[in-house]
């Protein structure tokens, strides 16, 4: 099988990368490794016609940057080094450009495999080597080339809840192969198997888009599971997002009945192909899975099992026919997003017997995923797991915030002899595992939990001296784990699991400095210009499982031009901004088509969907105008727009789109601010936005920023913030010089803050600011999830402003790099790393005894701004003057401290802090 390393274990070796070339392979003056094509490592099924063709430079001197580069693609890795003659060759390109380069050779055809290599020159003109041999595969580009047909079962009982029906077919290999790969996808969800081995590691695949208009296949390389001879393939549906309940019980949102396509591709050593297809030869039954919902859990019955059912001499006469159906019209896409995946394993913390006399296992972690076991049970005998996130005051299993969803496991045994378990089309939200049906002893070796996620690849870290704030940047990232399971959703657990917009805009920039985003974002956005209504309303969740008429709700809608912009910033994504530029700017014209004199006051929106109140989301003091709101993002929208525009060279839209905004921010003033200043909504969210989206005519910025500073002061130093103005509130304070003000927002314990949950045991970011109540009972059970991200939203101003790390706007992607690391009175130190497209950043700060120290790394090919905070005496770099230091230049004092520039490389800056910003007192 292709995966026969976990995938988790490739990122890792990824991760190492870096490291293994500089212990190694440093031998020329730059070196070239760590290639992508569209951001994945020898990826099989790449449908887009110009694939992007990225690298890392590795140096050990200091200031390297690029000065040119050149790429070579064949059909073939040996042709590579023979000279012969190749599919593509760019020649030397005097370019610095080591990202998103695009292949420009001739088309590609389906199933073209193409190897390639890069080398660099850096900018004293050295050479590096050729780079080691990658490859990329295109997938089936033309429907023509599926001559495979949609199979699916006859049974009545096919429907949503019903059992999971599982489809086989033999095939016989008569010489000796040189590949085969599986070209798969399902409605529904699927798993395959060749030979009783379980085709690659993903998990709910194809994944989760607009179906109707865009269904994902699969490819994978299953050269090693055939063999000569007789050979089978099985493969197993479930409802999947395609069938399964969604938000209200709603089912069969994209149809009612199951359906598998599949074409193995077999090349012999000859260079002949044969295709194995699903098609009427295929048969059917039912087997173990009785029901399996990602809502409500799995009922398996293990007495059903076939064992060897997809092994070549399995019986099948006692199975069904299947039927095809080419009425089927469906637009295939190859994969894009990074696949689910299995993650981190569990093992229980404790095991306990609550009050009310349950068996409760507690793994410590609030974790998506499921629990496998491994236990003996007599035949009949049942065992149900029953799966929460928090124990209610008295110490009980609690699972009424679950509402509808069920999220139980149901295993029936088979025999005397251990069995392993774990589900397969369903994901459980839980740190808590009720147990009933089995009373023996509980450990490591029967029970354990897996978390599954999206396979993006860690590329941040963020860590303080502060252990509480070191919590909260493991709850932010977890959170993000939970929720970014092939869709950005809302929450894991409960019946919703829905990729809600205004959650996804909050969190956006958040999600890019944990993990590697770019290729979930590029999909998923795909789906939201797929459901975008003709004139241009953007649903309120994506892929759009709701009415149509759930649409265009400010703050949320926006993700449209949030998400875009953000993917661009971070990773220099120019072809995200081509790729939805028609979609952001009908969610411009939507808005403007709406409004009176550029005034957007009408429509249903969330406002700042659960800010603090004494009575929580519906009135109170921190109730900011919704209309003020709406107000705000139709002109942050139309600002993004704007920036993409010049981006990608388009000036008449510039010169429209300014005039626009500038018109929109009249409104906004005449209508929601007094000539001194005031706004309409006194609160937090309302300033915070007006000062962020550059509302306010300069002259009022000023008081704006002390009436939001003294509203904080008013709460006694607490967030009254919610879903829309939480994401920006530190920054803003940061830009106008309240960062005191921010850490101490930030270090705030009690209710309403980031910390509070903390200081509960949280372990991930809570829906609400109180879901444990300081008393210590539970929030409303009817909105009341433990697992939303949409707070987490702070880790961007944490790597961005306590560590420091952004990129230029100007030169996106981390090419021309700020280091602006702030210090907060009650922090010691502060470190933050991030992967980007170029390599490894680190800004890392400590303060002992007055003296400073900064440990900075920039990757190669890119430059640093450093602002020193708070500089007093002589500053120096690994113990020279930073005036004598060749690779530093530009040295000027700005307002808070000392600005520089840098090349790349690792540096330690060392000086006598002085504060001199003055302390606000919380
Ligand atoms: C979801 C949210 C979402 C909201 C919209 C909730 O039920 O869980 O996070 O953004 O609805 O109002």
């Amino acid at each position: 099988m292709r995966n026969k390393i976990p995938l988790s274990a490739k990122v890792l070796l990824l991760i190492l990368i870096p490291f293994s070339i500089r212990a190694k392979t440093l031998t020329y003056p730059v070196n070239v490794g760590n290639m992508v094509c569209e951001y994945k490592t020898n990826p099989i099924s790449v449908d887009v016609s110009n694939p992007r063709l990225s690298w890392k430079l590795y140096s050990l001197i200091r200031n390297t940057r690029q000065n040119a580069y050149e790429i070579r693609v064949g059909s073939n890795a040996l042709l590579l080094t023979k000279g012969k003659k190749l599919i593509w060759e760019s020649g030397r390109v005097n370019s610095d450009q080591s990202t998103q380069v695009p292949y420009k050779g001739p088309a590609l055809i389906s199933r073209e495999k193409c190897y390639w290599q890069v080398r660099v020159w850096n900018n004293k003109n050295q050479a590096s080597g050729w780079s080691e041999v990658n490859y990329w595969k295109m997938g089936l580009l033309n429907r023509s080339d599926w001559v495979a047909h949609w199979i699916q079962d006859t049974y009545k009982s096919d429907t949503t809840g019903g059992p999971s029906p599982m489809f086989r077919k033999e095939f016989n290999i008569k010489k000796p192969i040189r590949a085969a790969y599986l070209y798969i996808t399902a409605h529904g969800v699927y798993e395959a198997q060749l030979n009783n081995e379980r085709v690659g590691n993903d998990y709910f695949t194809p994944g989760f888009t607009s179906y109707k208009k865009r269904l994902q296949y699969q490819v994978y390389d299953v050269s090693s599971a055939i063999k000569k001879g007789d050979n089978a393939i099985g493969v197993t549906l479930g409802d999947g997002w395609y069938r399964g309940y969604t938000y209200d019980r709603k089912k069969d949102v994209y149809g009612s009945k199951l359906a598998l396509l599949f074409q193995l591709e077999v090349i012999y050593e000859n260079g002949s192909r044969q295709i194995i297809t699903s098609d009427k030869n295929c048969r059917v039954t039912y087997g173990p899975i009785l029901k399996s919902s990602f809502f409500d859990g799995e009922l398996y019955d293990a007495r059903n099992e076939k064992p060897g059912w997809s092994g070549a001499d399995y019986n099948v006469s006692q199975w069904d026919n299947v039927q095809t159906n080419d009425s089927i019209k469906d637009h295939l896409i190859a994969m894009y997003g990074p696949p689910v995946t299995k993650h981190e394993k569990f093992t229980p913390i404790q095991v306990l017997t609550t009050p009310e006399g349950d068996r409760v296992v507690d793994f410590g972690q609030n974790l998506v995923g499921w629990v496998q076991f491994r236990l003996k049970g007599k035949a009949g005998d049942t065992l149900r797991l029953f799966h929460g996130e928090v124990l209610d005051q008295k110490g009980n299993f609690y699972n009424k915030n679950l509402r509808t969803a069920k999220q139980e496991i149901t295993y029936v045994f088979k025999d005397g002899d251990a069995e392993t378990y774990e589900p397969h089309f369903t994901f459980q939200g839980f740190r808590y595992v009720k147990i009933q049906g089995y009373t023996g002893p509980i450990d490591s070796t029967n029970f354990v939990a897996y978390a599954l996620y999206s396979d993006m690849g860690q590329t941040g870290n963020f860590s303080t001296s502060n252990e509480l704030v070191n919590q909260l940047q493991h709850n932010i990232q977890w959170g993000q784990k939970g929720n970014f399971i092939d869709i950005p959703t809302d929450c894991p657990q409960r019946d919703e699991r829905m990729g809600w917009t205004g959650d996804a805009q909050a969190f956006c920039s958040t999600a890019t400095f944990n993990m590697n985003v770019a290729s979930f974002f590029t999909k998923w956005l795909k789906d939201l210009s797929a459901d975008q209504l003709k004139n241009g309303a953007v649903p309120y969740v994506i892929p759009n499982v709701l009415d149509s008429t759930y649409v265009a709700a400010s703050g949320w809608s926006d993700v449209a031009t949030i998400a875009p912009w953000t993917i661009y910033l971070a990773y220099g994504d120019k072809q995200i901004l081509q790729q939805q530029y028609a979609s952001m700017q009908s969610w411009v014209s939507y808005i403007q088509s709406h409004s009176r004199n550029n005034l957007w006051d009408t429509g249903n929106h969330f406002g700042d969907w659960l800010f603090y109140s004494g009575t929580d989301y519906e009135d109170g003091a921190a109730l900011t105008d919704k209309n003020l709101i709406a107000q705000a993002f139709y002109a942050y929208s139309t600002q993004l727009l704007i920036n993409a525009a010049k981006v990608l060279g388009r000036d008449e839209d510039v010169r429209i789109y300014t005039l626009l905004l500038n018109s929109i921010k009249k409104a906004f003033q005449t209508e929601y601010v007094t000539p001194s200043g005031r706004m309409i909504s006194g609160t937090q969210t309302s300033y915070v936005l007006a000062l962020n989206f550059d509302l306010l005519p300069e002259n009022l910025r000023e008081s704006a920023i002390k009436r939001l500073v003294q509203n904080i002061d008013d709460y006694d130093g607490h967030i009254t913030t919610g879903f829309l103005g939480t994401p920006y509130i530190c920054q803003v304070l940061s830009r106008f010089g309240y960062t005191d003000v921010a850490f101490s927002l930030l270090m705030k314990k009690s209710y309403p803050s980031w910390l509070y949950p903390v200081t509960k045991g949280a372990t991930t970011i809570w829906e609400r600011w109180d879901g444990i109540k300081p008393d210590g009972t539970l929030q409303d059970p009817a909105m009341n999830s433990f697992n939303h991200y949409a707070y987490g939203a702070i880790g961007d101003w944490m790597y961005k402003d306590i560590a420091g790390i952004r990129t230029d706007e100007n030169s996106p992607g981390f090419h021309k790099i700020w280091i602006t690391p702030h210090v907060g009175r009650h922090l010691t130190s502060a470190q933050g790393t991030l992967e980007t497209m170029y390599g490894a950043i680190k800004s890392a700060w400590s303060i002992a005894d007055s003296t400073y120290t900064l440990n900075v790394t920039i990757p190669p090919n890119t430059t640093a701004n450093i602002v020193l905070p708070s500089v007093s005496g002589l500053i120096t770099e690994s113990g020279n003057n930073i005036y004598t230091v060749p690779e530093i230049s530009n040295i000027q004092k700005n307002n808070t401290g000392m600005q520089l520039t840098i090349g790349s490389g690792d540096y330690t800056f060392v000086y006598t802090y002085k504060p001199t910003v003055p302390v606000v007192k919380h």
